[in-house]
């Protein structure tokens, strides 16, 4: 597995509260889209993050993000 599995042409829009989090990098998690360690043997490693205050945050589902965990609008050149 080499490219990552899009899990929605969209951002997970979360509140999340203060401390680290996990962004899934690789599409396979089933606790999306938070890593939940699917990702074993394969390339791919989940993304941390961490927060100072609880915030609503838009993490990137189709997993193309060049700016990983957050959604940059590639998604919309699917
Ligand atoms: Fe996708 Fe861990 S399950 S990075
Ligand atoms: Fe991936 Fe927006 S959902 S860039």
């Amino acid at each position: 597995m080499t490219k990552a599995v899009c899990v929605q042409k969209s951002p997970f829009t979360v509140e999340l509260d203060a401390g680290d989090h996990y962004w899934c990098a690789c599409g396979l998690s089933k606790n999306q889209p938070f890593c939940d360690g699917s990702h074993k043997g394969s390339s791919f490693t989940p993304v941390k993050f961490t927060l100072d205050k609880k915030e609503t945050k838009y993490l990137c589902g189709c997993k193309a993000t060049k700016t990983p965990p957050f959604c940059d609008g590639t998604h919309n050149k699917f």
